[in-house]
């Protein structure tokens, strides 16, 4: 395919130029004064409901000021969010100088790979969007209605930036667009596979038809810690593998054997057609919740990961969420040789770290312990409680390894 589709647009939202005006209550007010991203619906009077979804507001306080900038959702627990705080529209410049700044946060990973979300983004002050690079492809999409040529212009300044010639964009997760094919903004062609370098690592990822924007680029500190182990002969079950980045990180680190469990069959066969080391690598389609309780109980292996995906679109899901978990980690910990690894991973905010670690540390019981708590990537940053959503936990088995 050529370059047809839609240029990235100069300016960040026409809809900038006309935002609609709102006057927030107290509660609202509160929000903005306190630094927080979000204002929730039911921190909003009713006049809301005559709102637009994905509309651009000027947000007013009771004394006909202009506190600041936001973009409106009609649906779900969020119902503004801030672009910019303060009497001034939000423009080029300053959402440009926001943008420069997150580049520059990331500027040490350079060294490790080229693979980098460039923006993450409320806690980068650019809402509803996100920018991923891999190589020389910049990849947008948007999750909030009426971000998406905020997302477009933010995806071309980042390209300037950094000197890359290809941009994707990943149709909106929400609102207008959504469902709608991946086009390419800028290049020669959509790329069908995008390879790139992390530490040790060489991976490959799909922009068009992967998961995200490709790849789950926020387990990076994890394969860093995973290859960076000595895992010498280690056998390794990797769970919700989806591509098997994390079992080949432990290949990195010497594991000879990876079994890659996952319920896609496209994520596996790309695992399996882009992901050749000295390891070998097994792919097994299945859906685990099903599948782990069948597994001989003598099959053992000296690393179990666990990565399953965040299961949870609203609040009340959390209890059949944590019981799930329960069950999940009582199977998993039967396949952990004596002294062996057990990586715990959860994707979703609505469980809160401590909910993870007490979920997860009473299953296990006391034959594990605690050994590793990873803390986010510096291109994932957490800018306020909610955006939390990454946990990654390392217990060990307490039992003697086997000769020790
Ligand atoms: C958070 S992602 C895992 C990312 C992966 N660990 C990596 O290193 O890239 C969750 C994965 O779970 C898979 N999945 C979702 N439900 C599943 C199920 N019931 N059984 C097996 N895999 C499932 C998805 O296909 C997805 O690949």
């Amino acid at each position: 395919m050529t370059a047809a589709a839609p240029s990235a647009p100069r300016r960040p939202a026409r809809a900038l130029r006309t935002p609609q005006r709102y006057q927030l209550n107290k509660h609202a007010l509160a929000v903005i004064a306190g630094g927080h991203p979000w204002v929730f619906r039911d921190q909003l009077s009713s006049a809301a409901t005559a709102l637009a979804d994905g509309q651009w507001l000027a947000l007013y306080d009771g004394a006909n000021q202009i506190v600041g900038h936001g973009i409106y959702q009609a649906e779900g627990a969020v119902a503004i969010r801030i672009v910019a705080r303060g009497p001034a529209r939000p423009d080029a410049a300053s959402l440009g100088a926001v943008i420069d700044a997150a580049l520059a946060r990331r500027e040490p990973l350079a060294a490790e790979t080229d693979a980098i979300r460039a923006l993450h983004g409320e806690s980068d002050g650019v809402p509803g969007v996100v920018v991923d690079v891999f190589g020389d492809v910049v990849v947008v999409q948007t999750y909030v209605p009426g971000a998406r040529a905020l997302g477009r212009w933010a995806a071309a300044r980042v390209a300037r930036a950094l000197g890359k010639p290809t941009i994707v964009e990943k149709p909106p997760r929400r609102g207008r667009g959504a469902g709608e094919r991946v086009r390419l903004l800028r290049g020669a062609a959509l790329p069908d596979v995008v390879a790139f370098r992390e530490g040790p690592l060489r991976l490959a990822a799909s922009p068009v038809a992967g998961q995200k924007s490709g790849t789950f680029l926020d387990l990076r500190g994890l394969r860093r810690e995973l290859a960076g182990r000595d895992l010498a002969g280690a056998r390794v079950l990797d769970l919700f593998s989806y591509t098997g980045g994390l079992g080949r990180a432990c290949v990195a680190g010497g594991a000879r054997e990876v079994l890659h469990v996952d319920a896609s069959e496209d994520a596996l066969a790309f695992g399996a057609a882009h992901h050749a080391d000295a390891g070998a690598h097994r792919w097994q389609r299945a859906d685990i919740f099903e599948w782990l309780p069948t597994l001989d109980r003598g099959d053992k292996f000296e690393v179990v990961i666990v990565d399953p995906p965040s299961m949870t679109s609203s609040m009340d899901q959390v209890p059949r969420v944590l019981a799930a978990y329960d069950k999940l980690y009582r199977a998993a910990k039967g396949h952990v040789t004596d002294g062996g690894l057990l990586v715990a991973c959860c994707c979703t905010s609505r469980i809160v770290r401590g909910a993870f670690r007490h979920t997860v540390g009473t299953a296990l019981g006391k034959g594990f312990a605690l050994e590793r708590e990873l803390t986010p990537e510096v291109d994932h940053p957490v800018g306020f409680p909610q955006a939390d959503y990454l946990k990654v936990l390392v217990f060990r088995s307490r039992r003697p390894p086997p000769g020790a």
